[in-house]
């Protein structure tokens, strides 16, 4: 097949969210190291909110490697004072509504100003609007996943779910789900909790509702950030479907050169020399991720679990870990007691964390950049899913995979409990079996980036059939003219 001379030239717009973030200026740099030009987009509040808490300039290490990523800023909507985390559901819906208009603006100035056959549109698959825009400009459309494959799959076949009453589904209920494609074997209590009746009227079921058959059935290729070996059933009936290419974990490179990418959205506090000063595999990570949140209740049995625990850890409190406005959420004398027992941060480098040789287990939310750095780091992980793909999420790395065990037993949260699991999990029979399986799983993800592994072959494939594609479609556009 005919492939286009012309340099692919990616036009990439990120999610303005921590967990997307990362990813998706990962997956720049490596598109870029693979010879496209980017012009990658970021709002102009997460541009500030970057350049606050860094004074490193973005894509910084991109320039000085010599690739041709052309960073570029778009207004949302919002000034930039308006705190678009304390007025998540008002933002994101002014975003759903007057975001597209505003990037049809932006790509119909850029493709005006360059003149190129070989641009293509590279997107979070979470975006609404990628379809109408590609449709419009006739361009490639690249649909980017930056959580596991699992949960594609299943917002994917929503349709199935519907048929099998398990869309949207009663909360109590526990039922088996075996007719997703790819999919062996899953109970309803595992679905990502926004497929469920309580949660009928949110945001992301709305968001998921519009994407999957407006959006992503329309995509000309998508890309996942996991890993084949991993995910292999899924990922191969994802690809009977439309072109699937697992190429993950987007954030690492085996080139111990290349250090992982993060750009932070918030000052990190270093953890360094404090991590410095415990010994091997003795401290406990704890962190619930950007966005989520959870009630004063638990972070204090959480609190007092870690107290009873008498293990060292490194704790990140969010200012917004809450759902109220109680900004005061562990206990009273809580930092007097744990004294040179825990670190409590805003913010931190979790992936240097991850890698010191001190951290020796983490307690997580499982969101999937955690999980990936948690393996990559070959971390086993204690489980306390808060919401969204978490708790689909936990199934695969402690039911599936067992690398992680889960918080606690039943619903509820209880320091007892908490201080038990943190033991099994940092010493004991069950935490050398859990470090003997994520060391399986650490080499996958290290194999599948090594130069002929999984990843960089799917990538490799990926950049061939998107030539291909958009050398056809830079054709039908010549015969449009010639007719
Ligand atoms: C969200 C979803 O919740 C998650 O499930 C989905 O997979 C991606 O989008 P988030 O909840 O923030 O992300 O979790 P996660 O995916 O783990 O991403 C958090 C990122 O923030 C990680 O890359 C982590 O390294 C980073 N982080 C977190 C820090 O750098 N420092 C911190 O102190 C805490």
């Amino acid at each position: 097949m005919a492939e286009s001379s012309q340099k692919p030239h990616a036009i990439m717009f990120a999610l303005p969210l921590q967990g997307h973030i990362t990813p998706t200026v990962n997956l720049a740099m490596k598109l870029a190291s693979k010879g496209c030009t980017i012009t990658f987009v970021h709002t102009e509040f997460i541009h500030q909110m970057l350049s606050k808490s860094s004074e490193v300039d973005l894509f910084s290490e991109a320039h000085e490697l010599g690739l041709d990523i052309r960073y570029k800023t778009i207004f949302d909507g919002f000034p930039v004072e308006f705190d678009r985390f304390l007025h998540f559901i008002e933002y994101w819906e002014t975003m759903l509504r007057d975001f597209p208009a505003r990037v049809d603006e932006f790509v119909g100035k850029l493709i005006e100003s360059e003149s190129s056959s070989a641009y293509f549109l590279i997107t979070d698959t979470f975006y609404t609007w990628p379809a109408i825009i590609a449709r419009k400009y006739n361009l490639v459309n690249v649909s980017f996943w930056t959580e596991p494959a699992l949960v594609f799959s299943i917002d994917y076949h929503l349709d199935l779910l519907r048929e099998n009453g398990h869309f949207p589904c009663k909360d109590n209920v526990e039922e088996n789900i075996n007719y997703i494609p790819g999919v062996s074997s899953m109970n309803t209590r595992d679905l990502m909790p926004y497929l469920k009746e309580s949660s009928i009227t949110t945001l992301v079921q709305k968001i998921v509702l519009k994407i999957f058959d407006d959006q992503v059935k329309k995509a000309d290729f998508i890309l996942q950030n996991t890993v084949q070996e991993l995910e292999s059933e899924t990922i191969s009936a994802l690809n009977q479907e439309q072109p699937t290419y697992a190429i993950g974990p987007i954030n690492f490179s085996t080139d111990s050169t290349k250090p992982a990418i993060s750009q932070n959205l918030w000052p990190q506090t270093d953890t360094k020399t404090w991590l410095d000063s415990k010994p091997p595999s003795s401290v406990l990570y704890v962190s619930f991720g950007s966005l989520d949140q959870t009630s004063k209740q638990i972070i204090q049995e959480i609190a007092h679990g870690l107290l009873l625990s008498k293990l060292s850890f490194i704790w990140v409190v969010r200012k917004d870990i809450v759902s109220s406005n109680d900004t005061d959420v562990l206990p009273v004398g809580f930092e007097d007691k744990i004294r040179d027992q825990g670190l409590v941060v805003e913010w931190c480098n979790q992936n240097m964390v991850l890698s010191h040789p001190a951290i020796g287990g983490f307690l997580t939310h499982c969101g999937w950049n955690s999980i990936l750095e948690s393996i990559w780091c070959g971390v086993p992980m204690i489980c306390y899913p808060l919401a969204s793909d978490q708790p689909t999420n936990r199934k695969l790395v402690v039911d599936d995979w067992k690398i992680g065990i889960n918080v606690c037993n039943g619903e509820s949260v209880n320091r007892e409990e908490v201080a038990e699991k943190i033991h099994n999990l940092m010493s004991g029979t069950v935490s050398d079996g859990l470090r003997m399986e994520i060391k399986k799983v650490r080499t996958i993800l290290q194999n599948a980036l090594a130069i002929d592994g999984s990843s960089e072959k799917f990538f490799d494939q990926f950049i061939k059939d998107l030539k291909v594609k958009i050398h056809v479609k830079s054709q039908d556009i010549s015969r449009s003219y010639a007719c």
